[in-house]
């Protein structure tokens, strides 16, 4: 019998885990579920019989994989696969996916409630400002990005985007202008909210130079990935400029430094975008299909490594 292994170090929704184990059990094969788990070593002996993987950001290196005798594939359940070792993965005979889409909405809304949240100085009570009339800059125009424009639009803000992967933007960037140069997008927004992913190109790419040039009163926000802040120089530039926000669901690295920024700096305790419980459904019983739907009629669909 296949044996497929959800290891999650940030479980999913009760209502999830039943439904990716109805999939999986309906197509005969046993679920066995690694949660909350602390150390790489309950992953490496948990994977060691299974014949596929379901993931959320948990990290699936070359050790990992080579402790997956059996395995044949690994589905990251959401968007973002810088946790996967593709190289490994070809290497090892697996097929690595993602379930790009199914979790978007969640962080999207997610990134309306930072600005929210930002522009009402964190709900301290104090006079803030509002959406409406604010110029919003969408970095990355994928899945959440959309909806991020989607929902701007109804706030009333006047929407820009960017996206570095297709420079000519098709039909869904109407309504929004779309600007092909990324320091356009920050020398004019009030807002930026991120949406890229951490590749060689996109790492340490946000820093002095694109926030500097933003207006007075700008607010960061990042959904995305913590590796693309340059977050030495955007620490420098908070210092130097009281007015500028950064609120984040991706925690920095040097978080400790910019806890100094009182009211103009937000981490999420543990990163939240697509902790909802229909991101959750969503997204893991998408992964569940896609392993039934692998193993049954040899599927590749989403595949992302050759
Ligand atoms: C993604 O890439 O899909 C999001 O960052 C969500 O990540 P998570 O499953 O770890 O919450």
């Amino acid at each position: 019998m296949r044996k497929v292994l959800v290891a999650t170090e940030k479980p999913f929704a009760a209502v999830a885990v039943k439904g990716i184990k109805e999939v999986v059990e309906a197509a005969g094969y046993e679920l066995q579920l690694l949660e909350k788990y602390t150390e790489k070593s309950q992953l490496l002996s948990a994977v060691a019989d299974a014949d596929a993987l379901i993931v959320r950001s948990d990290i699936v290196d070359a050790e990992v994989l080579a402790a997956a005798k059996n395995l044949k594939i690994v589905v990251r359940a959401g968007a973002g696969y810088d946790n996967l070792d593709l190289t490994a993965a070809t290497a090892n005979g697996v097929c690595a996916m993602n379930t790009p889409g199914q979790n978007a909405n969640a962080v999207a809304e997610l990134a309306m409630g930072f600005m929210v949240y930002a522009a009402r100085n964190t709900f301290n009570g104090t006079s803030g400002f509002e959406l409406k009339g604010k110029k919003l800059g969408i970095q990355g125009f994928g899945n959440i990005g959309r909806i991020v424009a989607r929902l701007a639009k109804a706030f009333g803000m006047d929407i820009y985007v960017h996206d570095l992967f297709a420079p000519d933007l098709d039909t869904a960037a109407q309504g929004c202008t779309v600007v092909s140069d990324v320091k356009e997008l920050y020398r004019n927004c009030n807002f930026i909210s991120v949406h890229i992913p951490a590749t060689a190109e996109t790492k340490n790419s946000i820093g002095r130079e694109l926030v500097g040039s933003m207006p007075s009163k700008a607010v960061l926000i990042n959904t995305a990935r913590k590796e693309v802040i340059n977050e030495a120089e955007l620490i420098a530039l908070m210092q130097e400029r009281g007015d500028l926000k950064y609120i984040t669901d991706v925690a920095p690295a040097t978080a400790e430094e910019f806890a100094k920024f009182e009211g103009r700096y937000f981490a999420s305790p543990k990163k939240m975008g697509a902790q909802t419980a229909e991101a959750n459904i969503n997204a893991g019983i998408a992964a569940a299909k896609q392993i039934v739907a692998f193993f049954e009629e040899g599927c590749e669909r989403f595949r992302l490594n050759k």
